[in-house]
């Protein structure tokens, strides 16, 4: 597969990063997944707006402007393919000379590198089939600002292997007896028709998807609102989602081995699914 480093597109066994690379030693960096339906990026200028205020938040200078990025991802895009992509672009704060946790000084340039793997089609453009996921919940053990798209992401991996060893896809976290997130995915409940997700805050993270749910919710009179969700709540919902970027919103239908609600993807999440697929086409 091609890959793009450092002002380069390049066969991704050609691609060489210093191991003084901050994102090697620190996981000083961000990144972004962005899909592409069909050959087109979707939701991008919001993607880009997240990557925009994740590089301010680490205090890297953004090496490319709106544009500049809108043609380095399209091309990668286009050189892979087109189809169903996932683009994975990630910038570190750059191979200093050598290993110290400040910022080097005077600054180096930062590392840019961009990847695109086949996106499997997610579940909401198969409302009729999908059966669902099973998830678990444990503690959310992350850091305090997971509104930030870090590469750290080493408690978030621990958390999503954990519940693949007990047979399910994702972990919902509970921080202090409420939801957060899932270890990669925004998190929805249902009760009685009304829609619910925690409000944004250090932390979760903003999720792209998350905001098109809430919006086509809005703009189809589902009732939805944003607010916290307790663990019992948790337990009482008709229905649980999950939603990110590669995988839309997909509904939970086992917590903790036990159903939620009947056990099968809800009627809300049938409908709301059906207004995610016509959006995107
Ligand atoms: N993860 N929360 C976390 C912790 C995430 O890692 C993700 C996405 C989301 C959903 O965000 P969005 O809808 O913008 O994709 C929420 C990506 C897909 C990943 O790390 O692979």
């Amino acid at each position: 597969a091609t890959v793009y480093l450092n002002g380069e597109f390049m066969d991704a066994d050609q691609a060489r990063i210093s191991p003084l690379d901050r994102g090697f030693l620190f996981a000083d960096g961000v990144y972004e997944v962005i899909p592409a339906f069909n050959g087109v990026l979707f939701r991008l200028d919001e993607h880009l707006g997240r990557l925009a205020r994740s590089l301010a938040e680490l205090r890297i200078a953004d090496p490319h402007d709106g544009p500049g990025w809108r043609r380095l991802c399209e091309g990668m895009v286009a050189r892979n393919g087109g189809g169903h992509q996932s683009l994975y672009l990630q910038i570190t704060r750059g191979a200093a000379p050598r290993r110290e946790h400040a910022f080097p000084n005077p600054p180096v340039p930062p590392t840019v590198f961009l990847h695109s793997s086949p996106l499997t089609v997610p579940a909401a453009d198969q409302v009729a089939r999908t059966e669902g996921v099973a998830a678990i919940t444990l503690d959310d053990l992350r850091w305090a600002r997971c509104d930030i798209k870090s590469i750290s992401l080493l408690p978030n991996l621990l958390l999503r292997q954990r519940a693949v060893e007990t047979g399910a896809q994702e972990a919902i976290l509970l921080r202090d007896g409420f939801v957060t997130e899932g270890a990669a995915s925004n998190v929805f409940v249902v009760r009685d028709g009304r829609v619910c997700t925690p409000p944004l805050s250090h932390c979760i993270l903003g999720g792209i998807t998350r905001d098109l749910i809430i919006e086509l919710c809005r703009e189809k009179s589902l009732p939805v609102i944003e607010a916290e969700i307790s663990e019992p709540a948790l337990h009482d919902a008709d229905e649980i989602w999950i939603s990110s970027s590669t995988k839309d919103v997909v509904p939970v239908t086992t917590l903790n081995g036990r159903p939620v609600g009947d056990g099968r993807p809800g009627d809300t999440w049938k409908t709301l699914a059906r207004h995610y697929i016509e959006f995107k086409r």
